[in-house]
């Protein structure tokens, strides 16, 4: 697998990956309507302009990726995906570490990400990588859902 930032003509197979990954967050909170399916065209366009995004590659195909984008002045780790049928084989694991690196070049000290509460095994494979959790709170959109703030610190 060969990790390699994305290009302009990702962008489709990109959005088909983000709908394919993310129903499982439509299987954890019982609806369609979370935030990466509710997602138009138009907006991951604008998002994806305003990040750096990875992607993992597997031949031709995009097995996995991830993007960073500034939050609250802070860099920000934000859709990690990889395809259902790949999963558990470190893509997600070999992505973190490459958007790290690039933080780390950018001359940022730390990294946050945000995920929610019920997302256990994406947070049990955050704290595996060092993320740990510094904030908690009820998203205003969705009040019965309550989001993490994990951060960690980057060395050297
Ligand atoms: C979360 C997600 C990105 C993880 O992707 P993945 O490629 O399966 O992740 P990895 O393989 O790196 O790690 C998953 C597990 O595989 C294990 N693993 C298996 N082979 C591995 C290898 N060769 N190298 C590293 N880890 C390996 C890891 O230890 C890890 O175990 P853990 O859950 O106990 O920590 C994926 O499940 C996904 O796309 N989910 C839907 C979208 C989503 O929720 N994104 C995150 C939003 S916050």
């Amino acid at each position: 697998m060969e990790v390699v930032l994305a290009s302009s003509g990702d962008i489709g197979e990109l959005f088909s990956l983000q709908r394919a990954a993310f129903l499982d967050e439509a299987v954890i909170y019982g609806t369609p309507h979370v935030p990466a399916l509710d997602e138009q065209f138009d907006a991951f366009e604008s998002r994806h302009a305003e990040s750096t995004t990875f992607t993992c590659r597997e031949g031709t195909r995009i097995v996995g990726a991830v993007s960073v984008r500034q939050y609250e002045e802070r860099p920000d780790i934000e859709r990690l995906m990889t395809v259902p049928d790949r999963r558990g084989h470190g893509i997600a694991s070999g992505l973190m570490d490459r958007a790290e690196q690039f933080i780390r070049s950018e001359g940022h000290g730390s990294v946050q990400l945000i995920v929610g509460e019920l997302a256990t095994d994406n947070r049990r494979l955050y704290e595996r990588l060092g993320y740990e959790t510094t904030e908690r709170w009820h998203s205003p959109d969705f009040p019965d859902v309550v989001l993490l703030r994990m951060t960690k610190q980057l060395s050297g």
